[in-house]
């Protein structure tokens, strides 16, 4: 495993435009080679009576295809001969593709630095929106920083609709019955900014909160880097029916609490705090709610399901490069001097323990209680039983073509191998997977899967945790909205403040070797090379190889699907300001979840 993380790295750091692959990625592909003939035939579901061969196989894959420790943290990885194979090879894919965007990376980073002298020393909060001006292209191609991002970021409705956009995961509508009011806001101060008390808010359903507070336990970084532990109070707003900001409150030292009627630095300098705990959440809960769920699930399959098994297939594809992602997070993001202990106001270790927390607490790990629509429900976001509908919420707006295209898809290939609910439970193979992501793999909260219909949601919500429930918060989000500064700095460069009434805001931001550093990282994760090629979400099951092998309900379903995506590609793509300025009701354009941008597959 070692010299497979430090090929990993090597060929990231010196941008190797030619992956290092292993012995073992040459075997497989020999292997490949060798069986080219059968991996040419249809897919299958199992007979009803024995297949000796297809037997053998699965027993094979299983004495080789084993459960190993995390990576760090998380579920299981693969081990075994076979699971090594598939983690080389997963390697051999994401470092290609991460070794490609570094070189891309570096020269915007050379220009970057050349011209340091229109950042004037980072004195004023203008200055840092110089950081892109004219910079890191083509890095952050083929968007840019989007639209009204350097420009509006002082307004309040940009801090509220973030969270209902490139973090959707973090607020929830507090429920009157179930939950109490977090934390106190003068009356006088709620009264003026709402129109309202606090009480009527929260009775009506209008109140909504993001929570952060648990950072507080975390480890630190090392100073000059520090980080509050922020949680805030959202409203809808009785009379234009926004969700806005209302309050937020620092966790640390004298645990302060902002509102928009303290002045209008201290209250960006608030925005800016519980910013800092936001990317961090949002990037280290994306680690389980992303990628350690389907990784595990898959798993499970490749150790039950049949190569010729066509839901393995699916799964397959889905998973391109999965296994290749957590090796390379520890050596590049959390190891101690990593990425997160440079740039973080939490260190390195906390991001990974907070991942596992939220993994293993079912938080993000949890799969059925997560799935799409479920979990939006749960925390209010939608048909809520209390308080007005969300005026607008664009994650869920830019999302829900996306999943219903992905659950047509699978709806029509399940059905086209499987001619009733009683062939799932005639499926010997799909039983043990499910026996198998129950018991031994420990999939948290595997749904139950007895219909067609449960089966066609499973794979569509696997679908989503490698699509667009991960390019929302990650990837090309980085270095276009999610880190943009002077905003969404990843740690203050001062101690929280004790008392009110700050003058100079600018001085707890990045100072330019901090700025340009975290700026590059970010450029990593971009992926304009995947824009509207083969890898684009429009293609997610456009792969002739496979699809040659399955039936042409599903090639004449992947058709659908691509015409789907092209189509809402077009939406996003040319989307702008309306008259008031706003775009889906938010002061920035957000075209995160373009289909013909973001990538089908989890990758880096
Ligand atoms: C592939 O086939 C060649 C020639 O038949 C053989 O030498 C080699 O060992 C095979 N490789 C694997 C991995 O089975
Ligand atoms: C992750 O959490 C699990 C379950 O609580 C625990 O057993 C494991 O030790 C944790 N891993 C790390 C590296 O902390
Ligand atoms: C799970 O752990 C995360 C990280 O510590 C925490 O934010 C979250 O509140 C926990 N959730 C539950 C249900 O315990
Ligand atoms: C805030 O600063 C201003 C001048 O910078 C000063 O007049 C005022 O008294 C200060 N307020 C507090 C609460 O310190
Ligand atoms: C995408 O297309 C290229 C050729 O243009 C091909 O080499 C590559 O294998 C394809 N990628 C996938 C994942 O299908
Ligand atoms: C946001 O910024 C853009 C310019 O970047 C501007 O055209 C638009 O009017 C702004 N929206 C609001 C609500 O201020
Ligand atoms: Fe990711």
């Amino acid at each position: 495993m070692r010299s497979v993380i430090y090929s990993l790295l090597l060929a990231a750091v010196s941008a190797s435009p030619v992956p290092d692959i292993g012995d073992e990625v040459h075997l497989l592909q020999e292997r490949q080679d060798n069986s080219s003939s059968s991996s040419l035939l249809p897919y299958s579901l199992p007979p009803n009576g024995p297949d000796v061969l297809r037997a053998a196989d699965i027993t094979t894959k299983q004495l080789t295809f084993t459960y190993g420790p995390p990576v760090g943290v998380g579920p299981y990885y693969p081990a075994g001969v076979l699971g090594t194979t598939y983690a080389t090879m997963d390697g051999a894919i994401d470092d290609a593709e991460l070794a490609a965007q570094v070189t891309i990376m570096r020269t915007d980073d050379a220009k970057a630095r050349l011209d340091n002298a229109k950042y004037n020393g980072l004195k004023t909060l203008d200055d840092y929106t110089k950081l892109y001006d004219g910079e890191w292209q083509p890095s952050s191609q083929p968007t840019g920083q989007y639209d009204g991002i350097l420009t509006n970021y002082t307004q309040d409705l940009l801090f509220s609709m973030e969270r209902l956009s490139f973090n959707p995961y973090a607020v929830r509508r507090l429920n009157p019955p179930s939950d109490s009011i977090p934390f106190e806001v003068d009356n006088a101060i709620v009264a003026k900014v709402t129109g309202q008390t606090l009480e009527s808010l929260f009775t009506s359903g209008r109140l909504f909160y993001v929570d952060h507070t648990v950072q507080g336990r975390l480890q630190k970084a090392q100073p000059p880097q520090y980080a509050p532990a922020c949680d805030a109070l959202f409203y809808i707003c009785p009379s234009s029916g926004d969700l806005l900001p209302l309050a937020i409150r620092t966790g640390v030292s004298n645990n302060l609490v902002y509102t928009p009627e303290d002045t209008a630095d201290d209250w960006l300098l608030a925005k800016i705090m519980f910013n800092v705990n936001d990317f961090f959440m949002a990037q280290f809960d994306h680690f389980s709610r992303n990628h350690f769920v389907a990784e595990i699930v898959h798993e499970a399959a490749v150790r039950t399901l049949s190569d010729s098994h066509p839901v393995l297939a699916i799964l397959k594809r889905l998973l391109y490069g999965a296994f290749g992602i957590r090796p390379l997070a520890l050596v590049i993001l959390i190891r101690p001097g990593g990425d997160i202990d440079q740039y973080f106001g939490n260190s390195g270790a906390a991001a990974a323990q907070f991942a596992n927390e939220t993994y293993f607490n079912g938080s993000a790990g949890a799969l059925r209680s997560n799935y799409f629509l479920t979990n939006l429900e749960k925390r209010g976001l939608i048909n809520s039983p209390v308080g007005p509908a969300l005026k607008s919420f664009p994650f869920y707006e830019d999302a829900t073509p996306i999943y219903n295209a992905i659950r047509d898809f699978t709806g029509t290939f399940i059905s086209s191998y499987y001619s009733s609910d009683a062939a799932i439970s005639s499926d010997k193979e799909l039983q043990a997977w499910i026996k198998e992501a129950n018991g031994p793999a420990g999939v948290i909260d595997f749904p139950t899967i007895k219909t067609r219909s449960n089966l066609a949601t499973l794979l569509a919500e696997i679908g989503r945790l490698v699509s667009f429930s991960h390019h929302a918060i990650n990837l090309n989000q980085l270095i276009t909205v999610a880190s943009t500064l002077p905003f969404h700095p990843t740690a203050l460069y001062k101690p929280i403040p004790t008392a009110k009434n700050v003058t100079d805001v600018a001085s707890y931001l990045p100072p330019l070797d901090k700025a340009l550093g975290f700026i590059g990282v970010a450029a990593n994760f971009a992926r304009p090379l995947l824009a509207n090629t083969n890898r684009s979400l429009i293609n997610m099951f456009d792969d002739p190889i496979m699809l040659h092998r399955m039936n042409s309900a599903t090639r004449a379903a992947n058709e659908k699907f691509k015409s789907a995506m092209s189509a809402r590609s077009e939406v996003v793509r040319n989307r702008g300001f309306d008259a008031n300025g706003l775009s889906q009701g938010m002061p920035f354009v957000w075209q995160a979840l373009d289909p013909g941008v973001a990538a089908w597959s989890l990758t880096i």
